[in-house]
């Protein structure tokens, strides 16, 4: 959507591109994807993908943000692909690892179970309604996984791990749902 676009631009434009590294549970579990291509879903800062392109991944990096994806060093195993996610088609069958972390469009359920490679690899960690989530405004309850959501929604994928957790953020409690799947 262009107003998603004119917003995380202004958000990005005053902030200097974290230097941090990769989220825990990329880590932790992206040893199990077979080496090939990779997908960030909303890849923001690019901290994961770059992560990935230097284990060898090939990855692309689509994000809505042109601001934030000038701002991710060049590499060569990497691809920037600036595009509105409300739209975006994922290629059926092209990825052994995808990402999608703390995001959330439902509408893509269905093509990132698609979008997989047999044996490929899902890596999905976003935030959960909850009591106390009041780090989020009424607005933007849409963007908040119910609880079970994201488990019933890659349930025809072989789950390896799911959990839904109460962990501290930067400014506040956080309620997250946790999922790494592998498409047989
Ligand atoms: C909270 S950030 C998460 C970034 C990254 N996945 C991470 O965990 O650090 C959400 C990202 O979603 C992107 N985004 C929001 N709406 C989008 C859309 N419609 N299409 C593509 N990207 C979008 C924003 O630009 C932003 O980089």
């Amino acid at each position: 959507m262009h107003e998603d676009r004119i917003r995380w631009n202004e958000k990005y434009s005053s902030r200097e591109a974290s230097g941090s590294g990769p989220a825990e549970i990329v880590r932790r579990f992206y040893t199990l994807a077979p080496k090939g291509k990779a997908l960030d879903i909303a890849a923001g800062t690019g901290k994961n993908a770059l992560f990935l392109a230097d284990q060898g991944f090939s990855v692309d990096a689509v994000d809505i943000s042109d601001v934030v994806l000038r701002k991710i060093p060049i590499h060569p195993n990497l691809s920037p692909i600036c595009a509105d996610l409300d739209t975006f088609d994922i290629t059926a069958e092209r990825y052994s690892l995808i990402l999608n972390l703390r995001f959330l469009n439902r509408r893509l359920f269905p093509y990132i179970r698609e979008g997989l490679a047999k044996g490929g690899i899902l890596i999905f960690e976003s935030y959960l309604e909850g009591p106390g989530a009041d780090y989020c405004k009424s607005s933007c309850r849409d963007y908040l996984l119910r609880d079970n959501e994201l488990l019933h929604a890659f349930l025809s994928l072989k789950v390896l791990f799911y959990q839904e957790s109460r962990i501290p953020d930067q400014k506040d409690f956080c309620h997250k749902a946790s999922l790494v799947a592998v498409k047989q």
